[in-house]
């Protein structure tokens, strides 16, 4: 099957069984934006849990906060995005699509010429053509900032949608230092919105204008054996996305070449995902010396430094950021999840084959038919107590076939179903979505059964 056709299927099923929908749609949507609908909330919550107990639960060195959107304009001075954050655009003349510079360049020479604008004008004016309309009439190649802003009342000149979550973590280094006892090496985890003016929003929600990261500042002493750290943290990146249920094979590491790095930067390393578009930025990991805290320490005026108790020292931290984009993630899990198999019987399935923990509804409860009500009262009374401490799904549409394939398409690990015999011998049948091999368990038993497949 050809790899956009994967793409189109999965956009098309995403929406179809609830997962995520093209925004105000009955307007006529806003240029490549989405709302994530009833399974899709879930899915996303579900792998921001994960990274949080992963990352921060678990985690003795990393606490965790939440900034606002909404920050002093003078903090995207210091980081340099005011002026600095900007992608280079290059419009068709003859039928007016806009496209990102870089990218077109590299789609028809397969060269890289990131931030040469002059190269990249002169390229394209050797007679390159439009992919769209197959032309060749360009206009220079110029820089656009990719930063939203706005106004706030009783605020003077714009303010910043923030372009990234990192920025509210450094401006509250000093408040969380002076309340917390952290001790270095340590890391502030935060989960997100964050928003870019692309010139392109495409694939998807792969690139996005109003996007959720979930980045992690680790502060280190500047002497600190960065280079092993590192490795660990693309270590623990990789286990997150197999956690998720990417494949080892789909995954690969791509380290920025030296002579693009920021002058502040030691080493940048992407983990790709191989989506049906082929190899994208999943996660970035940077050493970052101490790039940030020096900035918004000139900016501020204020002293964003450690002391070193342990090696009686004061000095400002180095960074390791290690971040990701979650809707990359949702995307990643949806890919990695969707299977279409064909049965012994000759019928196809659709499947989304994701962890148990990633999957949006963990148990689906069905009375066999719909018309009994003693086998209505008894599945309802099965959900009411499984939904306690699972998300369930109550269904007593259609034929019992019809309802696990419902539930397989949209990754529900487990289906009970409460039949005649249930009324006489207090037993279910418990539905595996992978094996479809089904049991007898106790309805007596269900909450310690599913405890131990899904806690
Ligand atoms: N603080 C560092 C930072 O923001 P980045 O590589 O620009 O680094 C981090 O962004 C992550 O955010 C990326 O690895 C990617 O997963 C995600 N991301 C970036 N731009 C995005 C967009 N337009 N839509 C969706 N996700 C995006």
């Amino acid at each position: 099957m050809a790899e956009t056709n994967q793409m189109e299927k999965i956009v098309s099923f995403c929406k179809r069984r609830g997962f995520i929908f093209p925004t105000s749609e009955i307007y006529g949507g806003l240029a490549n934006s989405y709302s994530y609908g009833p399974y899709g909330v879930e899915l996303k919550n579900n792998i921001k849990k994960m990274w949080w107990k992963k990352f921060v639960q678990k985690r003795p060195d990393i606490v965790g906060m939440d900034g606002p959107i909404l920050l002093n304009s003078k903090l995207w001075e210091a980081s340099g995005h005011t002026t600095g954050f900007n992608d280079a655009m290059v419009d068709c003349k003859k039928c007016q699509k806009r496209f990102r510079a870089d990218h077109l360049v590299k789609e028809l020479t397969g060269e890289d010429m990131e931030g040469e604008l002059e190269r990249m004008t002169q390229v394209l004016q050797t007679g390159l053509k439009c992919p769209e309309c197959g032309k060749s009439d360009w206009t220079e190649v110029k820089k656009m900032s990719q930063m939203f802003s706005t106004e706030m009342n009783g605020v003077e000149g714009l303010i910043y949608l923030r372009p990234e979550t990192a920025g509210a973590i450094f401006s509250d280094y000093k408040n969380i230092v002076d309340s917390m006892r952290v001790k270095i090496p340590f890391g502030v985890a935060q989960i997100g919105k964050a928003f870019r003016n692309e010139i392109v929003a495409r694939n998807f929600i792969f690139r996005i204008r109003e996007f959720e990261q979930m980045e992690i500042e680790y502060f280190i002493e500047p002497e600190a054996e960065w280079e092993v750290m590192f490795e660990k943290w693309l270590d623990e990146q990789e286990e997150f996305a197999l956690s998720i249920g990417a494949k080892k094979e789909d995954l690969k590491r791509y380290e920025h070449p030296k002579a693009k790095l920021s002058h502040y930067s030691r080493k940048t390393v992407d983990t790709e995902y191989n989506f049906p578009f082929g190899f994208g930025e999943l996660f970035g990991l940077a050493h970052r010396g101490d790039f940030d805290l020096s900035q918004h320490s000139k900016f501020s005026g204020q002293k964003l430094d450690y002391f070193d108790q342990t090696n009686n020292k004061r000095y400002t931290p180095h960074v390791l950021e290690p971040t990701v984009g979650l809707d990359r993630l949702i995307l990643t899990a949806i890919c990695a999840g969707y299977t279409e198999e064909k049965l012994e019987n000759g019928e196809e399935r659709t499947v989304l084959k994701f962890p148990n923990a990633v999957a949006p509804i963990k148990i689906a409860v069905f009375p066999l038919m719909k018309n009994k009500p003693e086998l209505v009262e008894k599945a309802r009374g099965i959900f009411e107590n499984l939904s306690e401490q699972w998300m369930c799904e109550f269904d007593d549409n259609g034929n019992v076939g019809k309802r696990y394939r419902r539930q397989d398409e949209i990754g529900t690990p487990y289906c009970v179903t409460v039949d005649f015999e249930s009324l006489e011998d207090g037993a279910v049948t418990v539905r595996d979505r992978d094996t479809m091999r089904q049991e007898r368990i106790q309805i007596a038993e269900l909450e310690s059964y599913f405890g131990n497949k899904l806690n």
